[in-house]
Order: C-alpha cells, then sequence, then structure tokens
C-alpha cells in the first residue's frame, strides 16, 4: 500500500470490485476529456478474478483517502510493444472531489513506485488537449510536454488530439519523499499510554 498524506493506494480487493464498477460506470462523473466506454459488471469482476487487475498488461491502484472511501484510481500499463517504459491513467470517481490536490499526490505516489519497484527509464502520460486540471496535475509532478498524438482517441462523437507528457527517473522524487512518514514511535506510546 502506498499512504500519502490526503491518499492510500492500493490493488483492488475483492469487495471493492462492485463499488469500483458502480463508480467508475457513472458517466456523468467523467467529464469531457475520458473515455465513456461502459463495462459489464461481470466482465469487471472476471478480469478481478483472473487477474486482480493487477498484472504486466494493466494493473489498477484504487485510490481512497484514510477513511476508505474510495476517491478514483490510477492505471498503469506497458507502452508500445518496443517501448520499455509504463503509461498511466487516472481519474477520480466524483467530480465533487476534484480540486482537492488527490490525484496530484497519487500520480506522484504512482510514479515514485514505479521507478523503485521496475527498471524503466521514463513514464508517460497523454492528456486530451484541453484537459487544463490534468496537465497541470502531471506539470506539478515534474512530467514535461513532448508533443502531440494527432487524432488519437475517440470521445464524445470525434477523434480528439492528445499531449504526450514524460517523466524520466532522474527527473522524479523517490519514494521515501511522496510517502507520508511513519507516525513517531514515541508519539504512538503517549497516544495508547
Ligand atoms: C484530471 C483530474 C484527475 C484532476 O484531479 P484533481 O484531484 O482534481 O487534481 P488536483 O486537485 O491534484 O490538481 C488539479 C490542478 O489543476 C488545476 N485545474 C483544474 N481544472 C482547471 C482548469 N479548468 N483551469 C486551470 N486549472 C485547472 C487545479 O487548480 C489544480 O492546480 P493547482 O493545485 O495548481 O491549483 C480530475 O479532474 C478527473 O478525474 N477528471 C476526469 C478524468 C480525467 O480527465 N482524467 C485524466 C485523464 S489524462
Amino acid at each position: 500500500m502506498l499512504v500519502g498524506k490526503k491518499t492510500l493506494l492500493r490493488p483492488l480487493h475483492a469487495a471493492d470490485v462492485e463499488v469500483y464498477h458502480r463508480l467508475d460506470a457513472d458517466i456523468r462523473q467523467v467529464g469531457a476529456f475520458w473515455p465513456i466506454s461502459m463495462k459489464s459488471e461481470r466482465s469487471v469482476k472476471d478480469r478481478f478474478e483472473k487477474s486482480g487487475y493487477w498484472s504486466d498488461e494493466y494493473s489498477v491502484l484504487l485510490m481512497t483517502d484514510h477513511a476508505d472511501k474510495p476517491l478514483g484510481y490510477v492505471a498503469f500499463y506497458p507502452g508500445a510493444l518496443y517501448q520499455h517504459t509504463r503509461e498511466i491513467g487516472y481519474r477520480l470517481f466524483k467530480t465533487d472531489d476534484h480540486g482537492n490536490g488527490y490525484a496530484t499526490e497519487a500520480v506522484s505516489l504512482t510514479v515514485a513506485y514505479l521507478f523503485a519497484s521496475k527498471p524503466i527509464e521514463r513514464i508517460q502520460a497523454a492528456v486530451v488537449v484541453g484537459n487544463i486540471g490534468s496537465r497541470r496535475v502531471l506539470e506539478k509532478v515534474g512530467f514535461k510536454k513532448e508533443g502531440l498524438l494527432r487524432s488519437v482517441v475517440f470521445l464524445n462523437g470525434r477523434h480528439h488530439d492528445m499531449e504526450l507528457f514524460s517523466i524520466l527517473r532522474s527527473e522524479a522524487t523517490s519514494l521515501d519523499q511522496v510517502l507520508a512518514p511513519l507516525p513517531d514511535a514515541r508519539a504512538r506510546i503517549a497516544a495508547s499510554s
């Protein structure tokens, strides 16, 4: 589990699958920049049973607050066949939760985790042109814009360009700097006595 100051990130538990499907399926909440492909509950359960949404092809980290309320998720997956990288995607389930710094912290934790656990030099993310909030998240984590992917994604009835961003290992913050510190042992003993 990745523990930040505001968010926790962890692979899905079996008990999360229904709520993950229900929250992910509410297309009123996805905004104008996220594909609205609906998934059946059966297909989500089958994928969970097969891999736990945790495989080399596609992994999901559920984002919760410290009271275990689901906020959204970060997914990561390989790039094109020849690439030695990971690409990330992320969303919050509810628009009410936007603007609290959750995605910035979750992306920062995921990037640090990926560089600490995998021999990769780069992580990339693609953002639909105009998705200023997402672009800002990447910039705050240290990603740099590389260029434009033309007509690469189909959204709301038409194709859109996306901006490609990346961060290199040498540019990223280390995991120990982004994880929330463990509570001081003396403070814990004092609190429990
Ligand atoms: C994009 C998304 C993940 C951002 O999550 P979030 O938790 O609200 O992001 P944060 O609060 O960490 O940071 C958002 C930043 O963007 C800024 N921002 C958001 N919307 C903005 C806008 N329309 N114009 C300018 N800045 C904007 C915020 O002010 C904040 O920057 P700041 O801290 O410098 O003020 C969330 O809006 C979302 O889930 N959108 C739908 C799915 C999606 O688009 N995912 C990204 C796919 S690449």
